[in-house]
């Protein structure tokens, strides 16, 4: 893969995300629009992320974030959570030399300890056996909701004031966001949402305070690489301020999004 091409060769380097997060939206209705089962859906949706992971790859792309299962996705059907988690299994089975052949480092956000064990077992092996990869970080959210990611942030947080490891005054902007799980991946640059809707729907809340948004209207099942690469030149036509003049954004564009 590392001699392929870069799709987004033409784009500045310094216009080109870092991290992008996706909401993969549009399974169900994908399916009820020819007449399937949602479980197609889903199926199809799971060959989508197949192509995403190789574009975001060859693009460069430091780390990508799919958001795969909600907290509130628990809550739906339980044949549709079972055969949401099948699929789960089934792809970090049949990725998981792709994954370790192109130097991918698997890692999670959200309560992946819900998960069950015919998920979270090849989830852990694939996380360990590929920590040390450096081409791409690929981040699975799964049961994952932004809420709940930062009102157990707080938690924490709260129990090491009570613990007398920490002071009040001590928690800013800073120290919160490096008690996130995101805050092992460059900051959040591109949140692309699929299927026509403009909503974040609990994904990335923190995370996407100075990301660029970008909706296609493509169902999630037909988003491919042509669509991610349409989203990262629309991410390349962005002007990012950060709060700043665009004189002061100019001379300093990553100053204020936080660093790493
Ligand atoms: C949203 O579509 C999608 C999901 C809730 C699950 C996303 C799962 C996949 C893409 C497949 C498996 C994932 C991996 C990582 C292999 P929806 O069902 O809400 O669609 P709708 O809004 O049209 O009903």
């Amino acid at each position: 893969m590392s001699d392929a091409p870069n799709p987004i060769a033409h784009l500045p380097a310094e216009r080109r995300p870092r991290h992008v997060g996706v909401i993969m939206d549009g399974n169900g209705r994908w399916a009820k629009e020819r007449g399937l089962p949602r479980e197609r859906g889903h199926e199809k949706g799971a060959d989508a992320v197949r192509e995403v992971v190789r574009a975001a790859r060859r693009c460069g792309i430091e780390a990508l974030t799919l958001f795969a299962f909600s907290s509130q996705n628990w809550d739906r059907p339980p044949e549709e959570v079972v055969h949401l988690m099948a699929l789960l299994r089934r792809y970090l089975i049949e990725e998981r030399a792709e994954i370790l052949d192109n130097d991918i480092r698997l890692t999670t956000v959200g309560e992946t300890e819900r998960l069950p064990s015919l998920v979270r077992d090849p989830l852990s092996e694939l996380m360990e056996v590929s920590k040390d990869n450096r081409g791409m970080v690929l981040c699975l959210a799964l049961s994952y909701g932004g809420r709940e990611t930062i009102s157990g942030a707080a938690r924490r947080l709260a129990q090491r004031v009570a613990d007398g490891e920490l002071r009040p005054e001590e928690i800013d902007v800073e120290t919160f966001a490096r008690s996130l799980p995101s805050s092992e991946m460059p900051p959040l640059d591109l949140l692309v949402r699929t299927s026509g809707e403009h909503r974040i729907s609990n994904f990335f809340l923190w995370e996407s305070a100075y990301a660029e948004l970008h909706f296609s209207p493509v169902m999630w099942p037909e988003f491919g690489r042509e669509a991610f690469i349409v989203a990262l030149e629309d991410f390349a036509s962005r002007e990012r301020r950060f709060g700043l003049t665009p004189a002061q954004a100019e001379t300093a564009p990553r100053v204020a999004s936080g660093g790493d």
